[in-house]
């Protein structure tokens, strides 16, 4: 955050030191030389050692030491810049200041104490000369001396009001106020407090927890220039009357606050220094911005317009425009209208009237072509463009490349975009993310693509129908973090392009055809965390190769034609997230997966492993969901299965597993769990941010600067991988795989009984025991069974009768009991069992009842017992019941968001 004018700030006390050295004039007053050192040790409280400049060696000297600056005709302190000083091994301990520490700098004209996790400020803070005061990054919850207090309302209000009026006299100097990023809460007091502060002129307050209505006292704080209450819970009716009089205002901030009724711009036509104007409301659905009415003409030219998420110009058939005040502006450096319903056609008029922008993103909205754009227009400034989530349904206009030279970040997902990916795109030698995901693009990438940009970082270009090779011949990424190249028709082998990109965190080519066997050189991505090649045709061994990838979460290799078996060398502790159905994988299964002991869901169905299935699994307690099904596993289900209390399925139908079902399943609850945490997969940072660009606010110049220095650092930007949208999620039996629970140990030759243990699983949704050697009756406990939907205990040896208890289980609505040798009444046609039709019954020779057609020949005898059937026609009915667990299982669409789009955070105050 506006490190660059801190940068500034600290050039000029370099400078003032280096004149100071000329002179020998750095010594300093006695008073403050001790002050300053008893400030110190209170910053290292209780064993610090920030500040080892300050100390009693160079004890004339207290003007030269780190960040201190003093008046060269006085001596004393003018300036202490005491920001981001407290180590941060400190950062939980509660630690607050006493403002008397401040005293004895009389002059003190600027103090910055931001970033040290102060908890409190304590007693007053007198300083006449004081200009400027920062107390940001902190952990204040109050600030009495200026009225900011939460405690107990009523009584303070009177308290707080006689402290403030004490001590604000002795702060009346003050211009710059900033508590941004705290958690002070509370209501601002209605007099007094901050209104005394007559010659404010940057005030923020932006990121913390204040509430209730905004003093109607601030109007008279006309020299405001800086008026910052982001994220903050403001309430009450949009303080028009304080917009109308604080004429000065240049830089108005008001995303995510609670104010409510109508924010007309036109109540700004007159500000004539407005530079910057920011709002969104995305949880605030009460305030509605209005741009139209009444119509204006403004005074201002902005350099930033953001409005994001925000009810605009509502009535008009929920779909807004483009404001048209827009259409008087022409120095626009950053403009962002995002989730706003905008209809109508690009507008491509506003990028021809500022050739300035930085920053265009007009995401999520209902924006549609023509996309085009002059090929003699150049954007030298342009960094970033997000024309993401509208219908524009056009081509990309050949020329982009060099229309936007500059280009760091180019957004266009889900815009229906059709035609070529063009080659000039190549030209954005500086192109750090590209994202061109869920459109129509078709045809080949171009050589020009691969050879130009070597700055790449993001590339997602999923869910298209691109062909050849999935990156171009001969291209040469160096710098690749995030590969999403899913859902396309690439193919051939895997080409060698990223080869050089050894920081790779995720690589996504599932859904293309590619063939050949895994390239070895995907192991030495050492931080890979998410590689997806599933739903291809790839065959051979899994590398060697991969043993090096210690940082995987997920891996997903399903459904290609992979076969041997796992590395012995294998060792992926973070692994959470293994998917290796449809393989020619075969042995047993391969034990160096105890070293992932993390995984929450393993999924080997539809292989050829063999033996038994090992007793090893007992340690996997994470273990979420198991899919086993159609391998060739035999021996006995161990017992030690039963330590896995967190799964919530189990399937280890389609094998050839013998003996009893173990009675303590029960010990596994099968409660539905949200084993894929929600929908989120995972989070991990890439050294990278799709954010920006940052400009901060020169209060001195009074200036909006854009920040080079902050995109030149490396930021970090969390990426989350989430399971997304629905229509992608795979279901089991229909149902989000999310909300099941389910045991399936159908196709097996197990025998025995059925443990009536079994019947305790209250909270399991799916059972299925259908073709086994299982004998004996269906337990009475399985009336308890109380979320089961379907219930499968079909083409067994199962005898005796059938619990009527079974018609108490309301949710049930698969049913079948066919094929067994069951006898007496089926259960009476009530609740769920109503529904069920013959087909469920059939193959039991000695059922009779509704709805069979057989009739039992005492029908009062509510056991059931020595019923004898009416022969009757067989039901037509073959093979009705077809329930199994068919089709794919887990196919999880993956993709990559970054911090959400409005939370975006691109200027800063200083
Ligand atoms: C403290 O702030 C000054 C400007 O106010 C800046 O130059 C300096 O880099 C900051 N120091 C730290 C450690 O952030
Ligand atoms: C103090 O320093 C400033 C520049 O930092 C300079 O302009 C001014 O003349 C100096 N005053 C005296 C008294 O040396
Ligand atoms: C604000 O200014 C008006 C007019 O100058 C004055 O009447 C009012 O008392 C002031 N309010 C506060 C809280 O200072
Ligand atoms: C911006 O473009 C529109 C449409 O092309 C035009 O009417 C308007 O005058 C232009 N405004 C400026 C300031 O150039
Ligand atoms: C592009 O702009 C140039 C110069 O402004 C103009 O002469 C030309 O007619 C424009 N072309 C199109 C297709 O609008
Ligand atoms: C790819 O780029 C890297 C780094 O710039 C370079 O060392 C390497 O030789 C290049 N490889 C090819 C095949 O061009
Ligand atoms: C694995 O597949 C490859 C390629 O299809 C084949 O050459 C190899 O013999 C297979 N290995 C095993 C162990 O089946
Ligand atoms: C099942 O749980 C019971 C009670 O918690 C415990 O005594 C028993 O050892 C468990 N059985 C297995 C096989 O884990």
């Amino acid at each position: 955050m506006g490190y660059s004018v801190r940068e500034q700030v600290w050039w000029v006390v370099a400078i003032i030191i280096l004149l100071g050295l000329k002179d020998g004039s750095k010594a300093c007053l006695e008073e403050e030389r001790e002050a300053l050192l008893k400030l110190k040790e209170a910053f290292n409280h209780p064993n610090g050692s920030s500040l080892p400049s300050w100390n009693n060696l160079n004890s004339s000297g207290c003007c030269s030491w780190e960040g201190i600056s003093c008046d060269n005709s006085t001596q004393r302190v003018i300036s202490l810049l005491l920001n981001y000083t407290r180590a941060q091994e400190f950062e939980d301990i509660n630690w607050s200041l006493n403002a008397s520490y401040f005293l004895p700098f009389r002059q003190l004209q600027t103090l910055d104490l931001s970033g040290n996790f102060l908890s409190g400020l304590l007693g007053e803070i007198r300083l006449d000369n004081l200009q400027t005061l920062y107390l940001e990054d902190n952990k204040l919850t109050e600030v009495p001396f200026l009225g900011v207090s939460h405690s107990d309302n009523s009584k303070t209000l009177e308290g707080s009001l006689q402290q403030s009026n004490a001590s604000l006299t002795s702060l009346a100097s003050l211009r710059t106020l900033s508590f941004y990023k705290n958690s002070l809460e509370g209501s601002l007091p209605q007099q007094g407090g901050l209104c005394k502060l007559k010659n404010l002129k940057v005030l923020s307050l932006g990121r913390n927890k204040f509430e209730g209505h905004l003093p109607s006292c601030l109007n008279n704080l006309t020299s405001l220039r800086v008026l910052d209450l982001q994220y903050n819970g403001f309430e009450g009716p949009f303080p028009s009357s304080l917009f109308h009089s604080l004429k000065s205002l240049r830089f108005i901030s008001l995303e995510e606050t609670y104010f409510t009724g109508i924010a007309s711009l036109s109540l700004f036509a007159n500000h004539s220094n407005l530079q910057l104007f920011s709002i969104s409301c995305s949880n605030n659905p009460n305030l509605k911005l209005e741009t139209e009415n009444p119509p204006f003409i403004p005074s201002f030219q902005l350099l930033i317009f953001n409005v994001i998420q925000c009810t605009m110009n509502e009535g008009r058939n929920n779909r807004s425009s483009i404001p048209s005040f827009l259409l008087h502006q022409y120095d626009l450096r950053v403009l962002q209208l995002g989730y706003l319903n905008i209809s109508g056609s690009f507008p491509n008029w506003l990028l021809k009237n500022n050739t300035k922008l930085v920053s265009f993103k007009v995401g999520h909205n209902f924006l549609t072509g023509p996309f085009e754009l002059n090929s003699t227009l150049r954007f030298m400034d342009m960094q970033y463009f997000d024309a993401s989530s509208n219908p524009i349904n056009d081509e990309i206009p050949p020329h982009v490349g060099s229309i936007f030279p500059n280009l760091l970040s180019l957004n266009m997902s889900s815009s229906s975009l059709q035609g070529g990916f063009p080659a000039s795109l190549g030209d954005m030698k500086q192109l750090n993310s590209l994202d061109l995901s869920n459109n129509n693009l078709s045809g080949y990438l171009p050589q020009e693509f691969g050879k130009g940009i070597n700055d790449l970082r993001i590339l997602k270009l999923s869910n298209n129908n691109l062909i050849g090779p999935c990156l171009p011949v001969g291209s040469n990424f160096t710098h690749l973090l995030i590969v999403d190249l899913s859902s396309n028709n690439f193919t051939g082998k895997v080409r060698e392009g990223m080869i050089n990109s050894l920081e790779l965190r995720m690589l996504d080519l599932s859904t293309n055809q590619l063939y050949g066997e895994i390239p070895s050189w995907i192991g030495n991505f050492k931080h890979l965390g998410y590689l997806i090649l599933s739903q291809n045709s790839m065959a051979g061994p899994i590398p060697k190769s991969f043993c090096n990838l210690a940082e995987l979460t997920y891996l997903d290799l399903s459904q290609n034609k992979i076969n041997g078996t796992l590395p012995n060398c294998l060792n992926m502790p973070s692994l959470r997230y293994l998917h290796l159905r449809s393989n020619h994988f075969m042995g047993s299964i391969p034990s160096v997966l105890a070293k992932s002991s993390l995984l929450l869901t393993l999924d080997l169905t539809k292989n050829k492993f063999s033996s038994q299935i090992p007793r090893w699994f007992e340690s996997m307690l994470n273990l979420r969901v198991l899919l086993l099904k159609d391998n060739k596993l035999e021996g006995s289900i161990p017992m030690e299965m039963c330590k896995l209390k967190n799964i919530s399925i189990l399937d280890l139908s389609q094998n050839k597993l013998s003996g009893g079902i173990p009675h303590c399943l029960n010990n596994i609850t099968f409660t539905k769990k949200d084993h894929m945490d929600g929908t989120l997969l995972g989070k991990f940072f890439v050294p990278w941010t799709t954010r920006g660009p940052v400009f901060y606010f020169n209060y001195t110049s009074g200036d909006l600067v854009h920040d080079e220095y902050e995109r030149n650092s490396t930021l970090y930007e969390q990426q989350e991988v989430n399971f997304m949208s629905k229509n992608r999620y795979e279901s089991y039996e229909g149902k989000i795989l999310d909300f099941m629970s389910g045991l399936d140990l159908s196709n097996n030759q197990l025998t025995g009984e059925i443990p009536l243990e079994i019947g305790y699983l209250n909270n399991i949704h799916t059972l299925n025991m259908s073709d086994n050697y299982l004998t004996g009756p269906i337990p009475e406990t399985f009336s308890g069974l109380m979320q089961i939907e379907s219930l499968d205990l079909s083409y067994n040896n199962l005898t005796g009768h059938i619990p009527f208890q079974l018609t108490q289980l309301y949710s049930l609505s698969v049913f079948s009991v066919a094929h067994n040798n069951l006898s007496g009444k089926t259960p009476d046609m009530k609740n769920q069992f109503s529904t069920f039709d013959p087909s469920c019954y059939e193959g039991n020779p000695f059922l009779c009842g509704p709805p069979l057609q057989q009739k039992c020949s005492s029908i009062d005898n509510p056991s059931g017992r020595n019923i004898q059937p009416h022969h009757s026609e067989e039901v037509g009915f073959q093979d009705a019941f077809l329930w199994t667990f068919s089709g794919a299982f887990v196919v999880f669409f993956l993709g990559v968001i970054t911090c959400l789009y409005f939370n975006s955070y691109f200027y800063s105050y200083k």
